[in-house]
């Protein structure tokens, strides 16, 4: 079996190359890592490994790589959505119209039907919302970012429904605790309230404690692409994309947390300093989804932020809260 993950570079794509050598799965032959920004193939991989630079913008060089005939492609490669509201040619170039040249060069290949997963978001969905989003709920997403994904989503069920490939597309929550340095995205102090304080430094909270999010956790994610890897998509129907479970937490529930696991000199570290941009951007985010679809057909993700810390401390902090006393 032959994987090419395109977005491999980024936070997923990495962490799902290294789950792939580390933990092979059964009949792996061969591992292509794509990205714009140079990835870096894990060591001690057991199979061969291509790690090369891709702008999935460029129709022929995505021909090219699949031309190789991948049996399963993870399409993870995206501008993600404060760059694509801030670029919208951009954003439109990489997530929609790269995605349509990935599964054009596919349908162009006699006799090729691949696995695509395909990384979606909760940000398909708009507000107003009701309180817990059902899973039929209408795609009227309110962001450049989340339209390109909604497009993607309806062409990766089409291109199955025509037999042209075999997708899932997975609607992921906010990914929480983002390793790495803070960003800019508006998400980012979710992440960034728990990792810096567990790494002695200072963190801003940018709004109040009642801010309630959708999140699971790097390892989830991982732990849902390896899913969509295994599955029997026949089992899906012809709505091949899911919104995935998570867990629906407060930014105090956040904090208590943290308490929990790393004392109250950790959370002294958290300054609140008031945002009223990213406070209303916030606002219009969804808080809580009904994920039955997806947890009938296996997927799992944490069910409180305890776990959600504690998987960071293992997988990134090696198992000991440092800045703890
Ligand atoms: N992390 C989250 O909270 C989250 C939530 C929902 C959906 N997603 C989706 O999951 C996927 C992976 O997310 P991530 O957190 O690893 O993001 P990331 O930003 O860390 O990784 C995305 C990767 O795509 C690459 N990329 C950008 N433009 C490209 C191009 N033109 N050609 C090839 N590669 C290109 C980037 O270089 C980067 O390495 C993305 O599609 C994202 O939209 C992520």
């Amino acid at each position: 079996m032959h994987i090419l993950i395109t977005g491999a570079a980024g936070m997923l794509g990495a962490k799902l190359a290294r789950s792939l050598v580390t933990d092979p799965p059964e009949g792996l032959s061969r591992l292509t890592l794509l990205d714009v920004a140079a990835p870096q193939p894990p060591v001690g991989a057991p199979v061969p490994i291509v790690a090369s630079t891709l702008d999935v913008a460029d129709p022929s060089a995505v021909a090219a790589r699949i031309a190789k005939r991948p049996d399963v492609v993870f399409h993870l490669a995206a501008v993600v959505s404060g760059e694509a509201e801030a670029d919208f040619d951009k954003g439109y170039a990489v997530n929609f119209d790269g995605t349509r040249a990935l599964f054009d060069s596919i349908r162009a290949l006699p006799d090729y039907r691949p696995r695509v997963v395909f990384a979606s978001s909760i940000a398909v969905f708009g507000a107003p919302f009701p309180e817990t989003i059902p899973e039929e709920f209408h795609l009227t997403p309110l962001t450049s970012y989340g339209t390109q994904k909604a497009m993607g989503e309806l062409m990766l069920a089409d291109y199955t429904r025509r037999g042209f490939l075999d997708g899932i597309g997975l609607r992921l929550p906010t990914i929480c605790v983002r390793p790495g340095r803070p960003n800019k995205a508006a998400s980012g102090f979710f992440s960034n309230i728990i990792r810096e304080p567990l790494a002695g430094k200072e963190a801003v909270l940018p709004v109040e404690e009642d801010v309630r999010h959708w999140f699971a956790s790097p390892r989830a994610a991982v732990g849902f692409l390896r899913h969509a890897l295994a599955m029997d998509l026949e089992a899906i129907g012809p709505r091949r994309n899911l919104t995935l479970p998570g867990l629906s937490a407060t930014v105090g529930e956040q904090i208590e947390a943290l308490r929990r696991a790393a004392g109250d000199e950790a959370v002294a570290r958290i300054r609140r300093e008031p945002d009223p941009v990213i406070a209303g951007i916030v606002a219009g985010w969804a808080t809580r989804f009904d994920a039955g679809r997806a947890e009938g057909l296996g997927f799992r993700a944490e069910r409180t932020f305890d776990e959600i810390v504690a998987a960071h401390v293992e997988d990134e902090l090696g198992g000991t809260v440092g800045a703890r006393g």
